[in-house]
Parts: C-alpha cells; structure tokens; sequence
C-alpha cells in the first residue's frame, strides 16, 4: 500500500500530466494498492486543505494534455515563514495536511521556487520527491526540465513565421522570449530559428554593438534582421545599476518591456521600421513536444522507482541521460544560468550571430 500526495506549483508547462501520469503509472503497475490525493493550485491546497482522492482514470488520457489537470498557483518561498492574512502558520498547515493523510511521501513539481518549500517541507520532516518542471531550465543539477523542449518549439516556430514575413518586408523584426532571469529558452529557439542577434539577461548588451549589426547586414545586402531578445535582457548600463534602482527604473519606464525599448533605440539611429512580437504565454501552452513526453515518463517512472523503495528528499533529475537522484539540499536555491563563454555561445558566434556584446 503506498498513500502519495501530488502538487503542480508555480508556473505551469506543457508536460506536467504527463509527469503525473508516469509516477502514477510506474506506482500502480508495482503496489497492491495505491491512494493518490492531488492537492489543488499548488501548494494553496496543501495549506488549506484542498485536495481531491484520484483515480487511474484521472491520469488517462492525459500523456498529451498541456496544462495541469491539479491547477497552480504562485506561492513565494518567502512568504512560506509569513502567517496568512487569518494568522495562519502555513509550514505547520502543510505539515498538518500531509500528517492528517497519512501520507508516504509529496510529490512536488515545480521550478526553483517551488523546489526550495519542497527542501524546506524536506528540512521539517517530511517524504519529498521532487521533480523539475519549467519552460526556463534554469533548474541546478538537472541537464534539462521539462516544458523547456516544448517551449523552444512554439519559440522557433514564431521565429519562424517572422522568418517569411520578414524576408518580404525591410524591417527589423524582435521576437521576445520567455526568461527573466536566463536566457536559455531564447538561446536555443534562437539558434534553431536562425536569429542574427540574440540578447539573454547573462550577457548584458551593448546597444551599439546591436545597431553595428544590424548595418552590418544591411551592408552585405541582407534585408532584415531578427532578433531573439529574452524578457530579461539588459543594457550595459542597466546592469550596473543595483537591484533596488533597476526596479525602479522598469516602474518609471514608458515601455512594456525591454524589446520596445531596443526596438525604439534601433528606429531612432538607423531609421528602419522595427516590429515587436511577443509570444507571451503560448510559450507554456499546447501539447507537450514527443522529447518531453519521454523525458516525463521516464522521470515518472525514476519517481515511482524511489517511492517503492522509500528513498527520499531528491529531486529526480536526467543527468547524461540517466535518471538520477539529486539530493535536494544540495540544489535548492541554486540557478542555472547560461555562462557567457559556454561552448554553444562560441560556436553561435561563430556563425556570425551576434549577443550585443
Ligand atoms: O518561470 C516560467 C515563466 O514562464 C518565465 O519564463 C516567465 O518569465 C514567467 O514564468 C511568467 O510568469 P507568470 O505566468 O506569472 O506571468
């Protein structure tokens, strides 16, 4: 008999069923009996008691499904120590929650945040599994989460439809990226869209250095150019500034966000009509792509293997395409960002693509 709690938290993706179904599957199809509760809207329905006993049917049919069919919601991992507005404890509720189940073990998906209450229910006693969900895979000790494969397609394929409409038009088109704090999502999709100048927060740029290639090409005849700008490029300058008076600088900004910005400086030097697409949330919807639907069973399956032998407090990770068992104090709190001098950066260099730097 195993009695397992399941939450989805933070912001969703694509393959979040289909993680849910593997640890399920690789459950049912090895104990006698199995209760599985799924806690509603993350960990909301763990401190307040929302949840729901489900079935084998619940994770039928759901291998393909985008989304999540237990709800999330952001719960900040600073505010896990603050009471609620009642005065409510929420740790102890949670605690309270899975005690009252009688549960074997949490079985938490999630990005950063959601890993670093995962470590902290971990640190206060309790069975955690965690598994790495996130369109951004900026996750610390796992070579890729999931979502991220699915994303980098819906981010090519507007690159690409930008593409076409671009080679019709002289225009300086910018297609921006999911990704505050990494670029990876804008890097690959980048890349595999055949961006020509590609701006991640991790490289600060230069906006010279952006309009230089953009001429660069005009020059050589090209007549567009298509930039890759992630949510959370930033300027030379604006990188040093200190967090508190970025902030303040984004609040005070006339743009919704930085690629109107770069889009306004490069019309203001070069004269060129500049067009601004953002994807937005599309790019943590739809189906979720056939690589991630293996990489969740497998990692389902890597879960469920842990469970049955009661081992816990990891994050299962695919580490040189093996499914392993991270030690979660040994990887919450900590990002994954890409290193400005990686070995894909060059060899984009290479290629003549150009980071503004
Ligand atoms: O963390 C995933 C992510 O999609 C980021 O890429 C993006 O910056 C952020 O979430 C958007 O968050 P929200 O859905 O809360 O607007």
């Amino acid at each position: 008999m195993k009695r397992i709690g399941m939450l989805t938290s933070g912001g969703d993706c694509q393959a979040l069923n289909a993680a849910m179904r593997g640890v399920v599957k690789g459950l049912s199809n090895n104990v006698d009996e199995l209760e599985v509760y799924g806690f509603y809207d993350g960990y909301k329905g763990l401190i307040y008691g929302e949840y729901r006993l489900l079935t084998s049917r619940d994770f039928s049919g759901i291998l393909t499904k985008g989304g999540t069919i237990l709800g999330s919601s952001r719960q900040p991992f600073k505010q896990m120590r603050v009471p609620d507005k009642n005065g409510l404890d929420k740790v102890e509720a949670m605690k309270q929650t899975y005690y009252k189940l009688n549960l074997d073990c949490l079985v938490i998906l999630g990005g950063n945040g959601t890993q670093k209450t995962a470590n902290l229910l971990r640190e206060e006693g309790l069975n955690i599994i965690h598994l790495p969900k996130t369109i951004d895979n900026d996750i610390y000790g796992t070579d890729v989460t999931f979502g991220f494969q699915s994303a980098i397609n819906i981010a090519t394929d507007c690159i690409d439809c930008i593409h076409t409409t671009a080679a019709s038009h002289n225009r300086v088109f910018i297609v921006e990226v999911m990704g505050h704090k990494v670029g990876w999502l804008t890097l690959y999709a980048g890349i595999a869209g055949g961006a020509d100048i590609i701006l991640l927060p991790e490289i600060p740029y230069d906006i010279d250095k952006v309009i230089s290639a953009i001429e660069k090409r005009t020059k050589a005849g090209k007549g567009f150019t298509i930039l890759a700008v992630a949510e959370g490029a930033i300027s030379k300058e604006d990188a040093k500034l200190s967090k508190k008076e970025y902030k303040k600088k984004l609040e005070n900004s006339p743009y919704p966000s930085v690629s109107y910005e770069v889009a306004d400086l490069i019309k203001q030097r070069t004269g060129t009509e500049v067009r601004v697409t953002v994807p937005g949330h599309t790019q943590r919807g739809g189906s979720p792509t056939p690589y991630d639907r293996v990489l969740c069973s497998r990692l389902g399956a890597a879960a469920a293997e842990a469970i049955l032998e009661d081992d816990y407090g990891y994050m299962i990770a695919m580490v040189n395409n093996k499914t392993t068992r991270v030690p979660l104090e040994k990887v919450a709190g900590k990002l994954k960002m890409v290193e400005p001098d990686c070995q894909i950066i060059n060899e984009a260099k290479t290629m003549g693509m150009s980071f503004g730097d």
